[in-house]
């Protein structure tokens, strides 16, 4: 996937902006605070239809400003126009200037994999955030997880519903919420299954990418479900939640909330049997990250057969020389790469030579050097 123009209005700090990409590196350079990220949170957005480091469409529009514009033109094996109108309510998708209303088969076309600050998150954060990771990328793996995963979220919230009302009269019919728990249980093996099977695969591919980039062998995510399982197999994972549900219905109602399924899942990175979050140092915890999005390259490589585009926010300022080397060589100088720095001087002399520059000053573009 390849992006060719980029326009934004009223976009965060960007009153009009418009930019051309080279297919290859771009290097987008600029003093603290100028609006580099803006650019490629507009870009992860305009493919995701969510921002990588908000969940409020407030602070992405200009301040002052009532509606945002992003428009990307995408060339080669995408020939599309995307275009995503945002209001402070409402988030309209259009690509080739019609109206998407399937937001599922948008974000499953996309191909762009983002490394961020915001990234360490996923290992310090909450078991949500890395809900939300592995989340996103099953959808841009596959429609049917994210229509599953949102009829999950409906029926959850009914669930919950009659949990509460339950709380307050024990003589609510229970019929339906036992139809409602069954359904619940179907949509779950789903979920469980994806959810192991891209760690599965993930894990065959992190171990010798992180001994690479950081010395250290073992690395790998432990994927944890919400009610213990043996296997993936949908009868195991049936009767797990069936025996969970019914062994601990008395305790939902009086917590008003439903305590097994995927919403409550996590996922643990580890080093060996060793939790990074609890052991690792930040750099630890840095090069996990680098490890596992380099093993979503792969991943997404072999599944959509077309290159991602691959966002650098910032990653170089603190590695050293052979990280640096470490993580370029795994991005094919085929890919479209896209870097902010403040530093240029942060920056591989070889990669630099051939890269265009965008200097970026105060939401506009101060020089712009072609290659
Ligand atoms: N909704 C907004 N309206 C106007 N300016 C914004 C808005 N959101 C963020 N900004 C500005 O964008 C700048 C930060 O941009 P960012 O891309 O994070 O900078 P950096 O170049 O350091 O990556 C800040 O100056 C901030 O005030
Ligand atoms: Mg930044």
């Amino acid at each position: 996937m390849i992006i060719k123009t980029l326009e934004l209005q009223n976009f965060r700090n960007y009153k009009s902006l418009k930019i051309d990409l080279n297919k290859k590196t771009n290097i987008i350079y600029g003093k603290n605070g100028e609006g580099k990220t803006n650019i490629l949170e507009s870009i992860y957005l305009l493919c995701f239809l969510s921002s990588h480091r908000t969940i409020s469409s407030d602070s992405l529009i200009k301040t002052n400003e009532e509606k945002a514009k992003i428009k990307g033109k995408l060339i080669k094996e995408m020939p599309y126009n995307l275009e995503i109108d945002l209001t402070k309510t409402k988030k309209e998708v259009k690509i080739d200037d019609k109206v998407v209303n399937k937001l599922s088969d948008y974000i499953e076309k996309m191909n762009v994999i983002i490394f961020s600050s915001e990234d360490l998150n996923l290992i310090k954060g909450s078991p949500k955030e890395r809900r939300r990771y592995f989340d996103l990328e099953l959808t841009k793996l596959s429609i049917n997880y994210y229509s599953v995963l949102n009829d999950y979220n409906k029926l959850l919230k009914i669930r919950n519903e009659y949990l509460k009302e339950l709380n307050q009269n024990m003589n609510v019919d229970l019929n339906y919420f036992h139809i409602l728990t069954d359904y619940l249980v179907n949509k779950s093996i789903f979920i469980y299954q994806m959810r192991n099977k891209l760690v599965e695969k993930l894990n065959k591919i992190l171990n010798p990418i992180y001994k690479e980039i950081s010395g250290i062998k073992g690395f790998n995510i432990k994927y944890l479900p919400s009610v213990e399982l043996e296997n993936f197999d949908k009868e195991t994972i049936k009767e797990k939640l069936e025996d969970a549900f019914n062994n601990n219905l008395e305790k939902e109602i009086r917590l008003k909330s439903t305590l097994y399924g995927p919403h409550r899942d996590d996922f643990l990175f580890n080093i060996e049997d060793n939790s990074l979050k609890d052991f690792g140092s930040q750099g630890q915890q840095k090069m996990a990250v680098i490890a596992l999005k380099l093993s979503e390259i792969e991943v997404f490589k072999d599944f959509k057969k077309t290159n991602p585009i691959i966002l650098l926010d910032d990653v170089f300022s603190d590695l050293d020389n052979t990280k640096k080397n470490n993580l370029l060589k795994h991005i094919d100088s085929d890919m479209q790469v896209i870097i902010t720095t403040t530093d240029l001087d942060c920056i591989d002399k070889k990669l630099l030579t051939k890269a265009k520059l965008i200097h970026i000053k105060n939401g506009q573009i101060e020089i712009e050097v072609e290659k």
